[in-house]
């Protein structure tokens, strides 16, 4: 054995080159509900893994080859089970399971990465063109067609889950009153927010067709203080009368003059002493790490937009001070790479 073999960085280098190939497989196991299937069959055999998939026995040798390769499926003495991992991510019937997200990521961010190459030095999203439409960033393209907007914030929703709680959690948040969620999406930031503070009201702004998507998927007991504002980041105002203006996941795809003026635009919606939330991916300051906000960063540049990064907090720290913000702070080291950076406006 040489000693790159027993080296760490060898070990994951491994794991990620093959990693596309067992990545479908893991999808291909969702698709077939081998998961569920395991979960609530443990010890199954590979005959009954075989009614149950409908599976040719030679494709299913080869998907169970895959999956125990990846150990979130285990062999024992002919019998399979899932990992507890497996149970947790991938089987249970919850918002935050990654089952939809992975399936969104074969669909709308993987096809992407192949262009890599060719967007980095074009310095721009070239595997757009996959998607037809007028507009120079993904989220333009699939406003053009209801059932993609739909699909997409499908994919992205279980992460919103997960992610959010690092933002609720943080106390920044639990005095806002009126809250603004810009590019809130289908809602679920603001679903969980207004549980959250059963006093808050929140406005969600996004883009006409994902705001009819929203707002099908509020509940009825939050119709009185979630509401819907459709419009445009960059080309209209926010509505003003709130307290709060929280960036969720939607400065990232943009650059530092762009997230200016949407920051400066926020501080004018605002009453003095009123807090501006940028939350999302944030890359340690010093740029060294993060397997999410790596491949964050990557899919928004091959395909979502120009400029694009999971920021590091002291970037949204500059930018609120150039855009106005009297008092500025940063929480790091949130779960799952995530930053939460406040401002207040004087
Ligand atoms: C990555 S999603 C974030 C969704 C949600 N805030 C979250 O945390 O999961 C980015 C959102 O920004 C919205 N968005 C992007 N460009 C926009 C624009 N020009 N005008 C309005 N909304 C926009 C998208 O429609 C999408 O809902």
């Amino acid at each position: 054995m040489t000693a790159s073999q027993n080296d760490r960085v060898y070990e994951r280098f491994q794991l990620i080159v093959n990693g596309p190939a067992l990545f479908n497989a893991i999808v291909t196991g969702l698709e077939l509900d081998v998961f569920r299937h395991l979960r609530d069959n443990p010890d199954a055999d590979f005959e009954q893994l075989r009614l149950f998939t409908g599976l040719p026995a030679h494709s299913l040798r080869v998907l169970l080859l895959a999956l125990t390769a990846t150990e979130l499926v285990t062999k024992r003495d002919g019998r399979y089970r899932n990992s507890a991992v497996a149970d947790e991510t991938l089987a249970e019937e919850r918002p935050d399971s990654w089952r939809e997200t992975l399936i969104g990521w074969r669909r709308f961010q993987y096809p992407a990465f192949p262009h890599a190459t060719s967007a980095l030095r074009a310095g721009r999203n070239t595997a757009l063109e996959a998607f037809p439409g007028a507009g120079d960033t993904l989220y333009a393209r699939l406003a053009h067609d209801p059932r993609l907007v739909a699909a997409y914030h499908d994919s992205i929703a279980p992460f919103t889950h997960l992610f959010v709680t690092g933002l609720l959690d943080n106390p920044e948040l639990s005095s806002v009153r009126h809250l603004l969620d810009v590019g809130g999406g289908d809602g679920t930031t603001a679903i969980r927010f207004a549980r959250r503070f059963p006093e808050a009201e929140v406005t969600i702004f996004d883009m006409p067709a994902v705001a009819e998507h929203a707002e099908v998927a509020v509940p009825a007991d939050l119709a009185d203080r979630i509401r819907l504002h459709p419009g445009d980041l960059f080309t209209d105002e926010f509505p003003e009368g709130v307290d709060g203006v929280l960036f969720s996941h939607v400065l990232e795809p943009f650059g530092a003059r762009q997230n200016v003026e949407l920051l400066t635009k926020a501080l004018r919606a605002l009453p003095s002493g009123g807090r501006i939330f940028a939350y999302g991916l944030t890359a340690p300051d010093d740029e060294d790490g993060g397997l999410l906000a790596a491949r964050l960063s990557l899919y928004l540049n091959v395909l979502v937009s120009v400029g694009g990064l999971a920021h590091p907090a002291k970037d949204y720290e500059r930018w609120l001070w150039e855009a106005g913000a009297a008092g500025v702070k940063s929480f790091t080291g949130l779960p799952y790479e995530h930053g939460l950076v406040v401002g207040t406006k004087g």
